[in-house]
């Protein structure tokens, strides 16, 4: 396993994507509350820049007798694939069609800096 340090924590601003390059990889790396994710900015669809997409907490909706309740899970953050808005969770990679999972990458916190753990292929 490869680690890499990606910069002071200071340098991630809450709830917001920051693109980094590890090992000619480009990585989408996002603090969310006290959490931080890292992912692979690679669609598992068709290969689109995942972390270019757009950011969002996970909703999920069900029907009622007075119509479709609308929930937010402020704790799951997810992101919109560019290309066709499928949505990947940041914190599994999975998605709502099975069989398309995006690349995590497990973060660590030291001495302030922000260090993704790299899995060798
Ligand atoms: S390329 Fe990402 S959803 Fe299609």
């Amino acid at each position: 396993m490869t680690v890499v340090d990606v910069g002071p924590v200071d340098d991630f601003p809450d709830r917001t994507m920051k693109l980094v390059e590890a090992n000619g990889v480009e990585i989408g790396v996002c603090r969310w509350g006290s959490e931080i994710f890292a992912l692979r900015s690679q669609c598992p669809h068709q290969a689109a820049p995942l972390c270019h997409g757009f950011l969002q907490t996970a909703l999920s909706s069900r029907f009622t007798p007075d119509g479709v309740e609308v929930d937010a899970h402020a704790e799951e953050p997810v992101i919109l694939c560019p290309w066709h808005r499928w949505e990947f969770s940041l914190r599994s990679g999975t998605s709502f069609w099975p069989g398309y999972r995006a690349r995590t990458y497990p973060v660590d916190v030291a001495g302030g800096r922000v260090l993704i753990q790299l899995r060798r292929a």
